[in-house]
């Protein structure tokens, strides 16, 4: 978008000059119809930056699910409000990771900690299911959270991890 708007100004001003300003919003909609389209990767300068993301994102997650699992086992008393608070920033946080998933992203490809085996891009529907199945399980979860009822919370807390762990082991390096 960023590269885009310059251009789109200076049509902008030639249509104005011109007195044109309808051929000008014209001309603006395919400009603003292209940035939409542009690939994952312009939303990240370098592709490291894509991995630090999605890594932030699945590290917070882990953050907010083990305080519900802290919960579940006991480690922490059961205060509802607290629950329906951490699942709703696992609710958040599940949509985050996928679109940091940037094709040539994968381990080795970038300096520093990854990961992301590549089968991520060659079995990109599987890979798509998976985190639908989480995104799913996630909103149970709310449900769960929101109903009050602590064997509800551990019910659901169990089939999210489970969710984790099957893409974990499809698509994680170990
Ligand atoms: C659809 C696949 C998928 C699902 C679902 C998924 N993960 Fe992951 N997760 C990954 C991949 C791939 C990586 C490695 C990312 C990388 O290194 O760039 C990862 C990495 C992580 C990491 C390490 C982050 C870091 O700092 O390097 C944590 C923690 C994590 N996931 C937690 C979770 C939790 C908790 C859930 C479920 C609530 C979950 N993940 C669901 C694919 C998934």
């Amino acid at each position: 978008m960023l590269y885009l708007t310059q251009a789109a100004f200076i049509q902008l001003e030639a249509f104005m000059n011109i007195n044109h300003f309808r051929t000008a919003l014209g001309a603006l909609i395919p400009v603003i119809a292209l940035s939409m389209s542009t690939p994952a990767l312009a939303q990240f300068a370098k592709p490291e930056d894509a991995v630090k993301y999605r890594q932030s994102a699945f590290a917070l997650m882990g953050a907010h699910m083990g305080r519900l699992a802290a919960v579940v086992k006991g480690e922490t008393p059961y205060n509802k409000d607290d629950v329906v608070r951490n699942a709703a920033i696992i609710g958040t946080l599940s949509a985050l990771p996928w679109q940091a998933f940037v094709p040539g992203t994968e381990s080795g490809k970038t300096p520093g900690k990854n990961d992301a085996l590549p089968n991520i891009w060659t079995e990109s529907t599987k890979f798509k299911s998976a985190s639908e199945r989480m995104q799913a399980a996630v909103a149970e979860l709310n449900s769960a959270a929101q109903s009050g009822n602590p064997e509800n919370l551990r019910k659901a807390l169990g089939a999210t991890s489970q969710t984790c762990k099957a893409c974990h082991d499809d698509f994680r390096k170990k």
